[in-house]
């Protein structure tokens, strides 16, 4: 077959609703229409115009960038300190008394911190580490649940150039230790627990198995957040509220190095061993500062509510340090979206009069399946901007969210990104582009990336789907794997030479907008055909009846392969023989005969990844009645067993 004749990846689902920014906002927004081409023009000056106008430094850059590929280095000679950037600065500047975070926890009690009261807890917290025996460049983990003290520990850390290597609360004890081992950690900052959905998360008990076989952990500061009963280990645990609470709330920020490392993040990924994420200090600050400016459009009364766990790459990023080092009051929440009733976001949007609000679309399909009845019982009107990010937004569930949360009235944002790529790449700017319902639009300015097929070649707009690459460096680029640079150069710089695999589908239309089509290792190969996933899951949440469609590929004595759906219908909805033949045809009218599903299967929930991404892997394994595969990151095991039972007792319910 020919290149031409048959494309990497069929790019069948077409979209056409077109939303054009209101007057007003573009006529306030941050971001100038001759951005893109003043970027295009010197993407290195843009970025060091915007490092002059952003960031505090202690010692100026000598060089903009140095490139040698794969390794980039931003900013080289520059020196300054992240949590001064985030914090001091501020107060300096007369800001003292603004909110930084209005923190609510679960069970409903609820904190405010003024810039002023983080830079006291931040210096007392690195006064503690410090008398810990934490120096600059030492590892911290830090497993915590979404209470003040997590970012003010990640501060504390920055503030002496102790890289932090956070790890989500509702990890297990061997992720937690796997982490530890591989970053080398002198400590661990943890709570008691955490509440979750109206029970006590026992965060301790799981650091204790975790620190148990890592032995460079000298000692856990931990914070009481429950007040449950707790072991404590002499000698090496100690209680926050002892240590922290006495020490001086002054502390000299150290002046690191531009590429001095910042934090480790660990991506989980579906198979593999977690890869330890650089980030670095100059270039990654720089890069979320800018885009957190320019997306969410900040201005300086804004309430912003970012509602994703710190524990995961968007709250490193568009909690914790882009919006503090714009001066930003956010919301931070602890608990589950749902508790105690499916309008807990909505009751705190209204409380907080929230205005730009940025989330995932796992969590804006399932609002949509609990109904607009609970958004509508509150007012939402102080929204003037709405985000989405992780996964590719079904255009059905961004016009739901546009129209039930965003009042018809606010632009959408879909922002395309990666725990490597730091900060946003792909996104509208809301008051200069045009938005598409499920598509993340274009390149952020400065930014390079194109659609190429397997022999690397472009391919054109509007002519088919291919894997998404990157051609430039960028300033919050990951600097490589930790302890491991094999790793980084195979798996993000061998596939195309000079540019960045990013291991994601994607096409670009007759018009020049980027649709996202997934993992390349989610596309399905039907009769010759290769079909993303993503498309026809938005065709199937295209219908009324649906709320949310996880489609695989099941092998085929036929086809190869055949398309298997598993379908979650609206609570207005029943399953039956004839929606699941309605179904199919709706799949068939919106993208061809070629993507219906062979077998559709109706599913109370799906198997996700704690931060909400499908696991298709494991729906295969159903699909396929085989044994599960590794279920050590699904959020919830119980699920993936419930749909194999039911899978298993009607031979795949609804075969057709
Ligand atoms: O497949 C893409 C998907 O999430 C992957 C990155 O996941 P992670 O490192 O966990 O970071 C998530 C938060 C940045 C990407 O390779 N993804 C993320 N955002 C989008 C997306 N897919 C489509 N559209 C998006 N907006």
């Amino acid at each position: 077959m020919s290149m031409q004749s048959s494309p990497e990846i069929e790019a069948l689902f077409s979209e056409r609703r077109d939303f054009p920014p209101p007057a007003d906002f573009a006529a306030q927004s941050n971001a100038r229409p001759d951005i893109y081409e003043q970027a295009d023009r010197d993407f290195e000056g843009f970025w060091a115009a915007e490092a002059e106008r952003k960031l505090s430094w202690v010692q100026k850059w000598t060089t903009v960038l140095d490139w040698q590929l794969p390794y980039a280095k931003w900013f080289v000679g520059g020196k300054l300190n992240v949590a001064y950037n985030c914090v001091d600065r501020h107060v300096e500047n007369g800001l003292g008394s603004k909110v930084a975070y209005y923190w609510e926890g679960e069970p409903g009690d609820t904190r405010t911190l003024t810039y002023a009261d983080l830079q006291r807890e931040v210096n007392k917290c690195a006064n503690a580490l410090l008398e810990l025996g934490v120096r600059t460049g030492d590892r911290v983990g830090i497993y915590m649940p979404m209470i003040p003290e997590l970012p003010i520990a990640m501060l504390a850390c920055a503030k002496i150039g102790a890289p932090h290597v956070v790890v989500f609360g509702g990890f297990s004890a061997e992720a937690l230790q796997g982490r530890m081992v591989d970053a080398e950690a002198k400590l661990v900052i943890t709570a008691d627990g955490g509440n979750r959905r109206g029970k006590v998360v026992d965060l301790k008990a799981s650091a204790d198995e975790a620190v148990a076989g890592a032995p460079t952990v000298e000692h856990m500061l931990v914070v009481q957040r429950t007040g449950h009963e707790v072991a404590m280990t002499a000698g090496r645990d100690v209680w926050w509220h002892d240590i922290v609470d006495r020490q001086s709330d002054q502390c000299e920020p150290v002046a690191v190095d531009s590429e001095h490392l910042l934090y480790l993040l660990h991506t989980s990924g579906t198979t593999a061993k977690p890869k330890g994420v650089m980030h670095t200090t100059a270039g990654y600050l720089l890069g979320i500062a800018t885009t957190h400016e320019y997306i969410f459009d900040i201005k300086p009364d804004d309430i912003y509510w970012c509602a994703a766990d710190i524990g995961w790459v968007t709250g490193h990023s568009y909690i914790v340090y882009g919006p503090l080092a714009n001066a930003t009051t956010s919301i931070l929440y602890e608990g589950a979206p749902d508790h105690p009733a499916p309008d807990r976001w909505w009751s705190i949007i209204e409380k907080y009069k929230v205005n730009i609000l940025y989330c995932a679309p796992t969590a804006i399909r399932s609002f949509m399946k609990h109904g607009d009845e609970w958004p509508a019982k509150h007012d939402l009107s102080s929204l003037r901007l709405l985000g989405s990010v992780g996964e590719p937004i079904n255009p059905e569930a961004w016009l739901w969210y546009r129209r039930a949360i965003g009042g018809d009235r606010t632009p959408v944002v879909d922002t395309w990104w990666q725990t490597e790529t730091g900060m946003i790449l792909i996104t509208p700017l809301p008051g200069i582009t045009t938005l598409r319902p499920g598509s993340a639009t274009r390149p952020f300015p400065g930014v390079g990336a194109k659609v190429v097929d397997a022999m690397g070649n472009e391919v054109a707009p509007g002519s088919g789907g291919g894997y998404l690459v990157l051609t430039r460096p960028w300033p919050a680029m990951l600097r490589g794997v930790y302890k491991d640079p094999e790793r980084y150069q195979q798996t993000y710089w061998s596939r195309y030479p000079g540019m960045y695999f990013t291991g994601d589908g994607c096409k670009i239309d007759a018009d020049g907008y980027y649709w996202l089509l997934g993992r390349v290792d989610d596309v399905m190969n039907v009769a010759g055909h290769r079909i993303s996933t993503i498309e026809v899951e938005s065709a199937l949440v295209d219908h009324p009846a649906v709320a949310e469609a996880a489609v695989v590929a099941k092998n085929d004595p036929v086809t190869g392969q055949a398309i298997f759906a598993f379908v979650i219908l609206r609570s207005s909805a029943q399953p039956s023989d004839a929606l699941a033949g309605e179904l199919r045809e709706h799949v068939g009218h919106k993208i061809g005969p070629i993507a219906r599903p062979k077998q559709i299967m109706f599913t109370p929930e799906l198997p996700k990844t704690r931060s909400g991404k499908i696991m298709r892997r494991l729906l295969r394994d159903i699909a396929e009645q085989r044994p599960l595969g590794d279920v050590t990151t699904l959020a919830d095991s119980g699920i993936v067993e419930t749909i194999r039972e039911k899978a298993q007792s009607s031979q795949a319910e609804q075969l057709v």
